[in-house]
Parts: structure tokens; sequence; C-alpha cells
């Protein structure tokens, strides 16, 4: 791949980075194909979590590829978005958890990648947005969806109506970052977040996450009943007899993903 790499640490989390500094990592065709063919291949290794970040300090990602957009016709724009679509979707409908380590500008494409992850760490120096409207389009990889079910949809109007860009902090005010940490920190937080999270029974939190993700689909008694059967389910699993036995042994579980 020319444009993004997979790097492991040694707790089994997969850190994904879009690289592509010349360009602040705007997203063309290409690295939007490359950001969906690794994180597909991810899959069947199974990380305990995946962090996406931007390489450099000054962006995340800048948004999708303004000059290539500006070369397409309407066919090969459907296409654009629907590889998009697919990409993010390998981020929150996956059971992999996922953390955006937002270490500069995630300006449209940007946002959308990082609001497709569970998890949002912010840089102080990163700015959000979405400057679609000015550019006469509108958000195509997810933006008009998820950020209204993200921060509500009267202030996900707003941002995408005005294109207005936003500080870290404003982000953190309306719920679109969890946290904001000093600037060249983003990543390290997000690693830490990482460990914390790879700490904890592998299937339990894949379940977690398939079982939060209904949360926002479908009316609560289905998505009650659907959380007991996820919950059930577990019980079938060598990590909640290690869980559940290693604290009545007074011991540290060793979780195993079975
Ligand atoms: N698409 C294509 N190229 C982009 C880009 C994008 N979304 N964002 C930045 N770049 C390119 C610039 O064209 C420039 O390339 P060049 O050196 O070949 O001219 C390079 O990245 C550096 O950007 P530059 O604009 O010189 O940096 P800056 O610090 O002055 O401004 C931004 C940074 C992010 C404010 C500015 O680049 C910008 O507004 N980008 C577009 C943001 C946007 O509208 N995104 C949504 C697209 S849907």
């Amino acid at each position: 791949m020319d444009f993004v790499r997979v790097d492991w640490e040694e707790n089994g989390v997969a850190v994904l980075t879009i690289d592509r500094q010349d360009k602040l990592n705007a997203l063309n065709p290409q690295v939007v194909e490359e950001i969906g063919q690794a994180l597909l291949e991810m899959e069947t290794e199974g990380p305990r979590v995946v962090i996406v970040t931007g390489a450099g300090e000054r962006a995340f990602v800048a948004g999708a590829d303004i000059g290539a957009m500006h070369a397409m016709d309407a066919i090969e724009a459907k296409r654009f978005s629907e590889i998009g679509h697919a990409a993010m979707a390998l981020l929150d409908k996956s059971p992999i958890p996922s953390i955006a380590a937002v270490n500069g500008f995630a300006l449209g494409g940007g946002c959308e990648v990082a609001i497709a992850c569970d998890i949002r760490v912010a840089a102080e120096n990163a700015q959000f947005g979405f400057p679609e409207v000015g550019l006469g389009i509108l958000p195509g990889m997810g933006g008009t969806q998820r950020l209204p079910r993200l921060v509500g949809p009267a202030i996900a109007k707003e941002l995408i109506f005005t294109g207005r860009r936003i500080s870290a902090e404003e982000a953190r005010e309306i719920g679109l970052v969890n946290s904001v940490v000093p600037q060249g920190e983003a990543l390290n937080v997000a690693k830490e977040l990482a460990a914390e999270i790879s700490g904890n029974g592998p299937l339990a939190v894949r379940h977690a996450k398939t079982a939060a993700n209904r949360a926002l689909d479908v009316d609560l008694i289905s998505g009650l009943e659907y959380e007991a059967y996820q919950f059930a389910l577990l019980f079938a699993t060598g990590d909640a007899k290690e869980g559940m036995g290693a604290f009545v042994e007074k011991r540290k579980p060793k979780f195993e993903g079975r």
C-alpha cells in the first residue's frame, strides 16, 4: 500500500496510519481503498483494538481530496461515496473497538473517519469541521448520517450548514470527541486507552460493542432482547469462565479470546 500502514503493538493493538503528508493526508479514492483493504485484512488477524491516526503533526486527515473530486462525474462520485461507506463501516460496524487519535486537522472526510470510530482522542491543536457545502457538495462518507447520531441533529446541522471549523475543546463540549490532550500526545493517549481495553475479555468487549451499536438502530425492547442474547452467548466462552473464575479465586484473569 502507498498511503496506509498498519503497525502492531505487543498487546494486540493495531495502529492504522494514513500517510499522505504532502496533501495533509487527504483522501483520494486510492487512500480510501487502502483504508478499506487494511481494515478488512486486519479483521482476520483479530486485533484487540484498532487505532486510526494521521501521519505527521499537522493533520489527521484534511478531507476528501478536492482535486480528485473536482475531476469526478456523478457516477464516479457515487462510487467514491460508496467505497468510503464500505471502509467506514469496517470501523463502526466491526465488533473490534476503534479509536481515532486525531493529531491535527480533521475536516470533511477526515471528520467522517474520526466519527466512524467508537472513541476519539484529540490533540489540542486538532480542528474539526465539515467544509463541504462551501465547495458546493455535501459530506459523502457518512457525515450526514453519523454526525446527527453523535451530537444530535441541531448541532450536526449547524456544523454541516455553516461549514465552520471548531477547536478540539469545542468538539469535546458538544460530545464530538471524548478527550483533549496536549499536542503530540493523541496517539500515546489512544494507545493507553487501547491498552486498558485490551486487558479486558476480548470477546466480551466485541459483544458489548455489537450490543451498544444496536441501541442506535432499534427500539428499547428489541435492544434489551438483543442484549440478553449477547449476554447469554458470553457464558459459553472460556473467557467468561476465566474472568469470573479469576475473581472468585482472587487472581488476575488471563483471557484467550475463546
Ligand atoms: N484535498 C486536496 N488537497 C488538500 C486538501 C484536500 N482536502 N487539504 C489540503 N490539501 C493540500 C493542499 O492543496 C496543499 O497541497 P500543495 O502544497 O500541493 O498546494 C497541501 O495539502 C497543504 O495544504 P495547505 O492548504 O497549503 O495548508 P494550510 O496550512 O495553508 O491549510 C487547511 C490547511 C486544512 C486549512 C487547507 O489545506 C484546507 O482548507 N484544506 C481543505 C479542507 C477541506 O475543505 N476539506 C474537506 C474536503 S470535502
